[in-house]
């Protein structure tokens, strides 16, 4: 009787440790990825003239559905001028590397349009 309990209450501390490792693995952020939350946050700077659906409007290209390091390039691009354009350097010098990947992660994980 006494070994049945022990032998639960073993198998119950194995079963929380597997919880507990699972628990750090699901909380640890991915190496090298913006924080999509304070993308989508920050993405209110961009959505007056971005279309969030994707689509090109006005002139103004569609951002979405890039990978993370297309992006970051294009922004920095902006940023030391490399790409010449008033209005996307004066918003990339107001954005942190932390905030240009979280953009790159937000912006990144929306859908593209379909072909119309
Ligand atoms: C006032 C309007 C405006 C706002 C606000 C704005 N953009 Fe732009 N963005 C533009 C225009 C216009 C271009 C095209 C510039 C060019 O020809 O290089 C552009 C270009 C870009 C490009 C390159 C697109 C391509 O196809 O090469 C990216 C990426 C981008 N913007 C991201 C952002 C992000 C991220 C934000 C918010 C932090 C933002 N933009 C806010 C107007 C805006």
């Amino acid at each position: 009787m006494s070994r049945w309990v022990g032998s639960i209450s073993r198998t119950a501390f194995i079963l929380g440790g597997i919880f507990a490792a699972a628990t750090v693995l699901a909380n640890s952020p991915a190496p090298a990825k913006g924080d999509r939350e304070l993308g989508e946050h920050l993405s209110s700077m961009c959505t007056a003239c971005h279309q969030i659906s994707g689509r090109m409007s006005g002139g103004i290209p569609a951002i979405v559905a890039w990978p993370d390091e297309q992006f970051i390039a294009v922004i920095q691009s902006y940023k030391d001028g490399t790409r010449d354009n008033e209005t996307m350097r004066t918003i990339s010098h107001r954005l942190s590397q932390e905030d240009i990947e979280a953009l790159a992660s937000y912006f990144g994980s929306l859908p593209a349009p379909k072909a119309p």
